[in-house]
């Protein structure tokens, strides 16, 4: 909140008529971390405003789709950008009066720093346009989701605090996938956790101790990160407990500089992602923050559709964050 505050960005919020984030959006404008641009229909966020005494939202940029001049301009735009893909004319001026096409929209002409959605929306919903208008950034053509979790266990990672990736967006990554996903969550651990990431390729085999395609797929995904970042800090196949306890990692992968002492834990699918930080959550009591969406060329996240005002404010402090970087 604090480094968000001192250089504001403007984020743009489509579900505005969404009561949880209009609060949310008021508490930024009063505590001065960003600019807000709320899309939804005007009558409807001012009435919700009013009700709730939300007296900052009068402060924030309210885009009504259907009340917009400048939506034939987004409509053309979304029109040559997708056009090769095979969306007609009315397609595009339809889908630009849809608020997560418009937020991404407004992004990519400059016009908003970052999006925030999903309060309402589902996971794919909020990522799709963001993939098909904003698109990666240079070098990386895979999107993955990370989580910092809090956990009340200081021994790990700094201080308790890791970053664990991919929990929300690639099925069934590839070799290289993976390879990309472990670059992206180190830069990850970097800008938004604030500390050097050292990174471990989960799998259920520690250096060899099992033999099956799917532990191939997860080495062959250590070296491709190994050549992408020469610098990066990473090793694998590691085990969950090789990664994080000391006597563990030493025992089973003695020569390792990652085993006991990873902060950051490449998933090697989306099913044990999910799962795994899903239970480390619940079980242990951790804070979840995310999905920090990594990869795509300007920032946009994802919110849970059972998130808090508080997990909003959040997440629209980090989006800011990103967007600084
Ligand atoms: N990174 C970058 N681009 C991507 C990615 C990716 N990971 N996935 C798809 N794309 C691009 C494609 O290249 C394509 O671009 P193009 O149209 O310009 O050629 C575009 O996005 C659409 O691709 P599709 O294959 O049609 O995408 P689809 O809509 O089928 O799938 C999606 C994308 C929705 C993200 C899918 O992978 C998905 O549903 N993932 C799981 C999401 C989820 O449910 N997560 C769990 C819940 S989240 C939580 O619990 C925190």
């Amino acid at each position: 909140m604090a480094s968000a505050k001192q250089n504001l960005q403007r984020i743009v919020l489509p579900e505005g008529t969404e009561i949880r984030t209009l609060k949310a959006a008021n508490i930024i404008l009063k505590e001065k971390v960003a600019k807000i641009i709320l899309i939804g229909d005007r009558n409807e966020i001012e009435k919700l405003a009013k009700q709730e005494n939300l007296e900052f939202i009068s402060e924030s940029e309210i885009i009504d789709p259907n009340h917009f001049d400048k939506i034939g301009f987004y409509a053309n735009l979304l029109f040559e950008l997708r056009k090769g893909k095979g969306l007609t004319k009315p397609q595009a001026e339809e889908l630009a009066r849809n608020p997560l096409y418009l937020a991404c929209l407004l992004i990519k002409n400059g016009d908003a720093d970052g999006e925030l959605a999903g309060a309402e929306n589902a996971t794919g919903d909020v990522l799709r346009p963001a993939f098909q208008i904003i698109k990666t950034k240079p070098n990386i053509n895979v999107v993955s989701g990370a989580f910092l979790m809090f956990t009340p266990k200081k021994e790990y990672g700094k201080d308790g605090l890791l970053v664990f990736a991919d929990c929300a967006v690639n099925p069934n990554p590839t070799a290289e996938q993976l390879a990309q996903i472990a670059v992206s969550s180190a830069e990850t651990a970097k800008a938004i956790g604030k500390f050097e990431p050292r990174v471990a390729m989960l799998s259920f085999s520690t250096q060899g101790s099992a033999q099956h395609e799917l532990v191939d797929k997860v080495k062959e995904a250590t070296k491709i990160a190994k050549e992408l970042d020469k610098e990066l800090l990473i090793d694998g196949e590691l085990q969950a407990d090789a990664a994080l306890v000391p006597s563990v990692g030493e025992k089973k992968a003695p020569n390792s500089n990652i085993a006991g002492k990873a902060n950051v834990l490449v998933f090697p699918d989306l099913q044990s992602g999910n799962i795994g930080y899903k239970l480390v959550e619940r079980i242990s009591g951790s804070l979840a923050i995310g999905p920090i969406l990594q990869g795509i060329a300007a920032p946009v996240n994802d919110l849970s559709r059972g998130c808090s005002v508080d997990d909003i404010v959040r997440m629209i402090a980090i989006t800011a964050n990103q967007a600084i970087k």
